[in-house]
């Protein structure tokens, strides 16, 4: 039984305000979560709430926290916390909005999860166990791991967003975290060689010093070869397009090359690359206002790539069943905070699988400390992470409860599925 909800203003990656919801059980037990933040945010995403005005470049979050220590705080007091469901539908009808706009996005989504982190510690389990509920099989999610930022993260510096490797060959978790170590190691060197050592973009990636996209790829690839691993075989490349960010209606202006192109234009560019480099998985391949486009460009990826759908579905279930109809995309990214609430999370993991699709659950460009995405991939058996690079805190966190939930699992290393149970394995 939820004893006291409170709302707290604590600071994420980019230095910006989010909102942390803490609830304490009668009893004692405690739950909290913070709301992470995007930058490069779909249209159909919850949307935050931030107060505007001059502190703080208008990101505080004030409102929403007097939403959670006022309204919901009411809403809650003396609910039962493992009712999850019926609680989110409550937040979800106090909203009353259809983008969460009224108490906002990161009020709901931090309070959602702050709710089931309450509800395990009052029952004395992990979270991941509790979210698990019945769910008997137990797998480490495979990790995507950002080796260069780009796109909105890196000041446009790049078109791509997400310049990423995935350990394909890596026998668990654990093993695909020390491979990618040496790949960014790597990577490190060679741009230090090159002179081209800038810091890094804002989930902790290399700046990308480069002149092409292409030339960050051939990058990427020299990378996973000085790490002694063979490209594709070993470790394979994933991108983030995040095409929405550059493109509206069909055009697409690509800032590194200086031209405008159209949807086949694009396709064709990235269809390119999936020829020359030894790529698994492309996101956001086109804008999310191009179903057409994406339909297009996925037909002719072949099955063994995936599509993943980030802005394009924005964690919705019912955009999922929409884009599957169509044929538009393979692969859902799983944001909790696009959704607003644990319940509508779970939702479109649920359509992603009904529909046959994988599922990558995803942290944002603004983070923090808190690690409940992780507990979500494997309390639900989701078969893929995304959280950014392999440096920043706020990445390693969540790469470093994976190995905490590893062991606790009594795995060595964390069970990963097993390579055929994914598209390039089949
Ligand atoms: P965002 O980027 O958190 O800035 O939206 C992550 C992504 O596009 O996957
Ligand atoms: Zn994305």
């Amino acid at each position: 039984q939820i004893q006291s909800v409170t709302g707290r203003r604590v600071w994420d990656s980019r230095g910006r305000p989010t909102v942390e919801t803490e609830i304490t059980l009668v009893g004692g037990a405690v739950g909290r979560a913070i709301a992470p933040a995007g930058a490069s945010t779909g249209s159909g995403e919850a949307l935050d709430r931030r107060d505007g005005g001059a502190p703080f470049g208008g990101h505080d979050v004030q409102g929403a926290l007097a939403a959670v220590n006022g309204e919901i705080a009411d809403l809650l007091t003396g609910r039962d916390a493992t009712d999850q469901a019926a609680l989110d539908t409550a937040l979800i009808a106090l909203d009353g909005t259809p983008n969460k706009h009224r108490l906002g996005g990161n009020a709901l989504v931090a309070t959602s999860m702050a709710i089931a982190h309450a509800a395990a510690a009052g029952l004395r389990m992990p979270l991941w166990r509790y979210l698990a509920g019945d769910r008997q099989d137990r797998i480490l999610p495979l990790p995507e791991i950002q080796i260069f930022g780009g796109g909105a993260h890196a000041g446009r510096r790049v078109d791509v967003q997400d310049f990423m490797v995935i350990a394909v060959g890596a026998t668990d978790y654990a093993h695909s975290l020390e491979m990618v170590a040496e790949v960014y190691r790597a990577a490190g060197a060679l741009m230090g060689e090159a002179k081209l050592l800038q810091g890094v973009a804002d989930e902790g990636g290399y700046w990308p010093a480069f002149d092409t996209n292409d030339r960050a790829l051939e990058f990427l690839v020299r990378a996973i070869e000085r790490a002694g691993y063979t490209p594709g075989q070993d470790v394979a490349i994933s991108l983030d397009i995040a095409a929405s960010d550059f493109g509206k209606n069909g055009r697409y202006t690509l800032a590194r090359d200086s031209r405008e192109i159209d949807s086949d234009g694009l396709s064709e560019m990235l269809l390119g690359w999936l020829a020359r480099y030894p790529i698994v998985s492309i996101e956001d391949p086109l804008g999310e206002d191009d179903p057409e486009g994406m339909r297009k460009f996925t037909l002719a990826a072949g099955p063994g790539v995936e599509v993943v759908a980030d802005d394009f579905i924005c964690t919705t279930a019912a955009r999922i069943d929409r884009a599957a109809e169509l044929g538009a995309c393979n692969t859902a990214l799983i944001k909790p905070n696009q959704a607003g609430t644990l319940t509508e999370t779970r939702a479109a993991l649920d359509a992603a699988r009904a529909a046959g699709w994988e599922s990558i659950v995803s942290a944002r460009s603004g983070e923090t400390e808190d690690t409940t995405i992780v507990h979500l991939a494997v309390g639900w058996g989701a078969k893929q992470l995304k959280v950014g690079s392999f440096s920043r805190s706020e990445r390693m966190a969540k790469w470093n409860e994976g190995l905490r939930i590893a062991e606790a699992l009594g795995q060595a290393g964390g069970q990963l599925a097993p390579r055929s149970a994914f598209p390039w394995g089949r």
